[in-house]
């Protein structure tokens, strides 16, 4: 897809893949890009180091907890509110917590489910808008099986 004009919303975008995938996106010319995440000061830097780059707005971070439903709805708003649009959305956002392992499938499974869900509300040609895309991120590890992998923890 062309993404130039287009805006996004990254879950998990303040730091790692999620980062450069917001890089990336501005870089191919995203009109606007929105930092979902829950690291408040590492989300804040990353929109202001992005603006710096790529001018001012063209990053906002809106600090949500992807497993709060409310707090991840009014992300998307927030977004529609700041740029007038939305189409892309990528599910990145994940955590590795094999004692509370109710949270991880919290945020790796359930948030994946509800971002796409919101996502299609606020995107979907069924509710008379664009349509768009949405890009899940997850692991070789949810295709494969992997060998003693609980053990490595
Ligand atoms: N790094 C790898 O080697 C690797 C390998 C396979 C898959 N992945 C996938 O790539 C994606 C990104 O991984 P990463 O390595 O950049 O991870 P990371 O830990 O560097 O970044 C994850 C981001 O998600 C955010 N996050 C976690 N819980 C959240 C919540 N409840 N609400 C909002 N934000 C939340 C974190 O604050 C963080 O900024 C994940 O989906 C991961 O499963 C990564």
């Amino acid at each position: 897809m062309k993404v130039e004009g287009k805006v996004a919303m990254v879950t998990g975008g303040a730091r790692g893949i999620g980062k450069a995938i917001c890089a990336g996106l501005l870089e191919e010319g995203a009109k606007g890009v929105c930092i979902v995440d829950n690291r408040t000061a590492e989300g804040q830097g990353t929109a202001s180091e992005l603006c710096a780059k790529h001018g001012e707005n063209r990053a906002i971070y809106v600090n949500t907890d992807v497993t709060a439903d409310d707090q991840f709805e009014a992300a998307f708003v927030k977004t529609k509110d700041q740029y007038g649009r939305l189409d892309i959305v990528i599910n990145n956002a994940a955590i590795v917590d094999l004692v509370n392992y109710r949270r991880m499938v919290d945020v790796n499974l359930t948030a994946v489910i509800t971002g796409t869900m919101l996502a299609l509300k606020y995107m979907g040609k069924c509710h008379g808008f664009d349509g768009g895309i949405v890009v899940n991120v997850s692991s070789i590890g949810g295709l494969a099986a992997i060998a003693n992998l609980l053990f490595r923890f």
